[in-house]
């Protein structure tokens, strides 16, 4: 028997990228999936491809960045043992230059709708005694990144809350993974205004490769995994070089 049979998943983001791959992995793991975006129509098609696999597939529209609309998708899935917070943006370039709106939006959904959600899908799976959460981080987490400053910054938030989060809810019964991926080719790029560099473009990792790396160790129930060789090297690699030089280094990766 897959690993989640008749389990359910909720996961955010799965409209595009990293989060379709992830749920596709989920229900191959046997998981009824829930899927949340604002893209209605894509969710759609994804839960038309899930349910041949023979899974309970449900496509619930969202916008993440709205609170009300957090509650009441919380409130209209009480029965979820896995939560998977996906969704998130990045705004690429100088942060003077950046619009204050699209600065806000992007901390409202990688940092406010992720804890938001987390809190609010912790409760019923505390009291269950049982509960699996997927948190999508990023290597950005282990070091300041100029040009996407706020955004490793949002990243860092999410990996230090999930570590945290993992020993607290161990007594409830609930375990916190979280996946740092490297560049992955999704839509990403394109939402953050951010023409790729051929060093980026050459180290980028498909979204299938990195969703199987985080839901197997989602299975595995491990507290962190980075996906893939290269960016672990360049992750642990952060821990013996001083920050000015990661923060200089990743200016020339990210320089278009
Ligand atoms: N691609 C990379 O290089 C990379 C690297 C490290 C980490 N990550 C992280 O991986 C995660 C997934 O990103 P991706 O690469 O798969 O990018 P993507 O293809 O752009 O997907 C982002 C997803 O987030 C959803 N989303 C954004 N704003 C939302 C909102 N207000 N409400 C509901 N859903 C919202 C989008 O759905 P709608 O637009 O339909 O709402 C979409 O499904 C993100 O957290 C990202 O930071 C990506």
């Amino acid at each position: 028997m897959a690993e989640f049979t008749g389990r359910t998943a909720l996961i955010t983001g799965a409209s595009s990228g990293i989060g379709v791959d992830i749920a596709r992995e989920l229900a191959k793991q046997g998981a009824n999936v829930v899927l949340v975006a604002r893209r209605a129509d894509r969710l759609e098609t994804l839960a038309t491809e899930l349910t041949a696999l023979g899974v309970q597939a449900t496509a619930v529209p969202c916008d993440l960045s709205d609170a009300a609309a957090r509650t009441a998708l919380a409130e209209s899935q009480p029965n979820i043992d896995i939560l998977v917070n996906n969704a998130g943006l990045g705004v690429f370039g100088m942060f003077a230059d950046a619009a204050w709106d699209d600065l806000a939006n992007m901390l409202n959904v990688n940092i406010t709708a992720l804890t938001h959600l987390t809190h609010l899908f912790a409760k019923p799976m505390a009291a269950r005694g049982y509960g699996r959460v997927l948190m999508v981080a990023s290597t950005a987490a282990f070091q300041p990144v100029p040009l996407y400053a706020a955004y490793a910054a949002t990243k860092a938030y999410v990996l230090s809350l999930s570590e945290a989060l993992n020993v607290e809810f161990k007594e409830r019964g609930i375990k916190v993974t979280t996946l740092c991926p490297g560049t992955t080719a999704s839509e990403f790029f394109d939402v953050a205004h951010h023409k790729k560099s051929m060093m980026v473009e050459k180290t980028m990792m498909t979204s299938e490769a990195v969703a199987k790396i985080g839901v197997d160790a989602l299975v595995a129930g491990k507290s962190s995994i980075v996906a893939g060789v290269a960016n672990s090297l360049m992750a642990f690699g952060t821990r013996f070089s001083p920050r000015s030089l990661s923060a200089a280094l990743a200016y020339k990766i990210m320089k278009p």
